[in-house]
């Protein structure tokens, strides 16, 4: 069975078990390992995750082991359970009748609490909508609408946009986002007032666009201002967090793929709220799973810098890993096996050598390099504070699952709209101590600050003309 090696890294900073490098493409793992691979330090096998030692997938020797034996004596008793289970027939289908009814009411539990949340969001959301005019493909009830109006672009199309509530208007059936994922997306967070970082997410919006080569037809400024002026007629009280997904897709097209048939873009903006994972969940923190069949594709299959809205792999990857959804997030791997990012959030891992709470510099955090993941936003202020704290910074290509574990580890992920998550469980291996730890902690707080500093973006009640000369200058509150 082919089985991916990787090789302890000697003068890993962490010292203890971070920095594996892929030395062998694929061996068999019941051989000894080729020369020059150490067996793995003991202590970091852990259930469900790949030993540095025999990778990706352990092969499994059936018979003679210890695990064969365990599982020859598991077998006899389970026939020997299912023996005592027939004397008790009538009992045992009441209770598989039992729990199949509890079932069912969690089910219908789960759907109504999405439409609940569904409602909400509709009465609360404005969606700006901008698209081109084509007869017979355009929805009408964009077209005759009131609210639409002329867009003033530089295309060879008369193009409309306009602010709406959700349930008024809807896609063409006949735009390529819809028909082939042709799209690209940011996520915004609206927070004390502010548009949080708004500068900085126009800008990745515009470098996802120019990486599918999809033209934005307004300038930086205008959209802003669209964008902005969609906030404020959702009006949000200052206390209020909202949300905005800003959209553009390759536009109108036949059925053909090509993007050559496409008219103009479709530029849209939904401004609503948004909450991805419980409350407490932020005080406990969250059990990961990893993704070990579906992996995140590297730049040659599709670029995970660009924010596209194909986010096929992650949805799989996040039922895999997950165990179908039993968990909230999974950590995705590159190719090779390395941690890339969690399915829409960044992932952290915090190591600490003795005396790091009086010397920052004994703090250590460890993140998947860029081209493995998304740039993310709250990983570049992550990234950020933690130089201006002292603690000492890596981007590795080299971050297993495995190393996450340790009594000196803490762990958690970044992301718009999740903030910052701490992660205390992956597979069910506990991550420190099972609880968020204080660096974590910390770097929540530098977050929670930035989000009140009206340096860190645009104010939601801003002009036109304040929202031009913020678009203008340059200075980023932030280093990306
Ligand atoms: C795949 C992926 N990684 C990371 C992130 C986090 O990025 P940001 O902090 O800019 O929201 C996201 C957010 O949507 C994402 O989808």
């Amino acid at each position: 069975m082919p089985v991916m090696v990787h090789a302890s890294q000697e003068n890993s900073a962490s010292g203890k078990y971070i920095g594996t490098v892929p030395v062998c493409q694929f061996f068999n793992g019941s051989e000894a390992p080729p020369a020059g691979i150490e067996a793995p330090p003991a202590g970091i096998e852990a259930p469900g995750l790949e030993s540095r030692h025999s990778g990706l997938l352990p092969a499994p020797k059936i018979l003679f082991s210890k695990a064969g034996f365990q599982s020859i004596i598991f077998w006899f008793w389970r026939v020997h359970c299912a023996a005592l289970a027939s004397a008790k027939a009538p009992f045992v289908i009441h209770m598989v009748v039992v729990s199949i009814r509890r079932k069912i009411m969690a089910d219908r539990k789960v759907v109504a609490g999405a439409i609940r949340t569904l409602e909400e969001v509709g009465a609360k959301a404005r969606v700006f909508v901008s698209m081109p005019v084509i007869k017979g493909v355009t929805p009408r009830a964009f077209v005759d609408s009131h609210a639409a109006e002329k867009a003033a672009t530089k295309e060879p199309v008369t193009r409309l946009h306009g602010i709406f509530a959700l349930d008024e208007v809807g896609l063409s059936f006949l735009d390529h986002s819809a028909l082939y994922g042709d799209a690209c997306f940011e996520g915004i967070l609206i927070r004390n007032g502010i548009v949080f970082l708004y500068r900085e997410h126009l800008d990745r919006f515009w470098d996802s666009a120019a990486g599918l080569k999809i033209e934005i037809p307004y300038s930086k400024e205008a959209l802003a201002w669209h964008v902005i002026n969609t906030i404020q007629a959702v009006g949000f009280d200052k206390k209020e967090s909202g949300y905005i997904r800003l959209i553009v897709t390759r536009g109108i097209g036949d059925l053909g793929l090509n993007p050559k048939k496409c008219v103009g873009a479709t530029v849209y903006a939904v401004v609503s709220t948004i909450k991805l994972y419980p409350k407490e969940a932020y005080d406990v923190g969250i059990e990961v799973g990893v993704s070990k069949r579906i992996r995140r594709p590297g730049a040659t299959i599709l670029d995970p810098r660009i924010k596209s809205n194909n986010y096929l792999n992650n949805v799989l990857g996040l039922i895999e890993g997950t165990r179908n959804l039993e968990l909230l997030e999974s950590l995705m791997l590159t190719a090779d096996g390395s941690i890339a990012e969690a399915t829409v959030d960044n992932v952290f891992c915090v190591v600490k050598e003795s005396g790091y709470r009086t010397q920052p510099s004994k703090v250590k955090l460890l993140t998947p390099i860029g081209a493995y993941c998304l740039k993310g936003i709250t990983r570049a202020c992550i990234l950020d504070f933690a130089r201006k704290l002292g603690y000492k910074v890596e981007e590795v290509a080299d971050l297993m699952p495995v190393d996450l574990l340790g009594d000196d580890r803490e762990c958690f992920m970044t992301g718009t709209g999740a903030g910052i998550m701490p992660i205390v469980k992956v597979c069910g291996n506990l991550v420190g101590d099972g609880r968020p730890g204080e660096i974590t902690r910390k770097l929540l707080a530098q977050i929670q600050k930035a989000m009140a500093n009206p340096a860190f973006g645009v104010s939601t009640s801003a002009d036109r003309g304040q929202v031009a000369r913020y678009m203008k200058s340059k200075r980023s509150p932030i280093k990306l």
